[in-house]
């Protein structure tokens, strides 16, 4: 089968797990020169294949506006070109890497009205630090829920939008072809090779990142908003799942998650326990996009992949702490 993006964090750790399975890979990464866009490459190298994993993908929240036009190219074009290489070249089965943050905040409650779907939260309730979402309805403040694959996809940044478009993409390229499409709503990964701190990183990258030039990683917020951690080897392990449980239908989307929330703070408490200091700084900062809560439900990825995570938050925190970064 082949792999994009192999050289990169998530889909190096795919390779190893995939390889380690047993299976036969060949990689695709731009790296060694290989663009998801270049359609040529692209062919020669699906010659006797008969899956795909689908990686390759600029990833992050970017800088600013002037991302757009490469992330639409590289993580839109790049799938369309992918998906049309895959129909002439006859390959039928396809495992993608999507994100949680298709649904854009998490799933949520409020003891009037039940479950509720809450738009971005107001700039002066987070200015008086005031961090929880309201009910679009009665403006009570919500309890947040587990997300499960089926609530409405929300993206609300250009990544969020691009990883939706590959969603629906792969969903056409199957139906007209008969092909599988499986699609991995990856949460927040992290482990041994994530990026360090740039303007693409994630939080765990980020406070390993501080905790390591010595500097308190800062918690925004209250630090009480809750993200599902997954290790990356979980991941990888979700990946070798997908292709070994043969889905049927044109696109099934699965939660690849721990099932074991933690808030931005107990993450913070944790990496720096683990570096013996500094102690982490909640700062009270926040930023307009960031969403309050997303926790998953990942019982559809039992059920149907047999897929759980087993490495727990202490273990996988520990290993994080010293763990080379990429
Ligand atoms: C992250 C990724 C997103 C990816 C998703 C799932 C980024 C920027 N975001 O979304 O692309 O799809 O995971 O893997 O890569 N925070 C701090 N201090 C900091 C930085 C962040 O407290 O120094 C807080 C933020 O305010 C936020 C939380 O940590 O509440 C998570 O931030 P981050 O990892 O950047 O974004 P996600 O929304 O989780």
């Amino acid at each position: 089968m082949l792999i994009t993006g192999t050289a990169g964090f998530i889909g190096s750790h795919v390779a190893e797990a995939l390889e380690t399975a047993g299976h036969d890979i060949s990689g695709f990464d731009l790296r060694n020169g290989d663009d998801v866009r270049d359609a040529d490459r692209l062919e020669r190298a699906l010659r006797g294949v008969d899956a795909v994993v689908h990686q390759a993908a600029k990833v992050g929240l970017g800088v600013n506006i002037a991302d757009m036009p490469d992330y639409v190219s590289i993580n839109a074009y790049g799938t369309a070109v992918v998906l049309a290489a895959m129909a002439r070249c006859r390959v039928a089965r396809l495992v993608l890497a999507s994100s949680m943050v298709v649904y854009g905040e998490g799933a949520y409650d409020c003891a009037a009205h039940g479950r509720v779907r809450p738009g971005p939260r107001a700039e002066r309730d987070l200015a008086a630090g005031f961090f929880e979402p309201r009910c679009p309805r009665c403006a009570a403040a919500l309890t947040s829920a587990a997300i499960g694959e089926d609530a409405p996809a929300d993206p609300r940044s250009v990544y969020a939008t691009t990883k939706l478009t590959q969603e629906h993409l792969a969903a056409s390229w199957a139906r007209e072809t008969g092909g599988t499409a499986v699609a991995l709503r990856y949460h927040n990964v992290y482990g041994p090779r994530m990026p360090r701190d740039t303007p693409y990183s994630g939080v765990a990258a980020i406070f390993r990142s501080a905790l390591e030039a010595g500097r308190a990683p800062t918690v925004f917020e209250d630090g009480g908003q809750r993200r599902d951690f997954v290790h990356v080897r979980d991941v990888a392990r979700a990946n070798a799942a997908a292709l070994d449980a043969g889905v049927p239908g044109a696109l099934t989307a699965y939660n690849i998650a721990s099932g074991e929330p933690h808030t931005v703070g107990e993450l913070a408490a944790a990496l720096a326990a683990e570096r013996g200091g500094p102690e982490p700084v909640t700062t009270g900062e926040y930023r307009l996009g960031d969403v309050r809560h997303i926790v998953a439900s990942p019982d559809r990825a039992a059920e149907e992949l047999g897929f759980r995570a087993g490495i727990g938050f202490a273990a996988g925190m520990r290993e994080l702490a010293t763990a080379p970064l990429g």
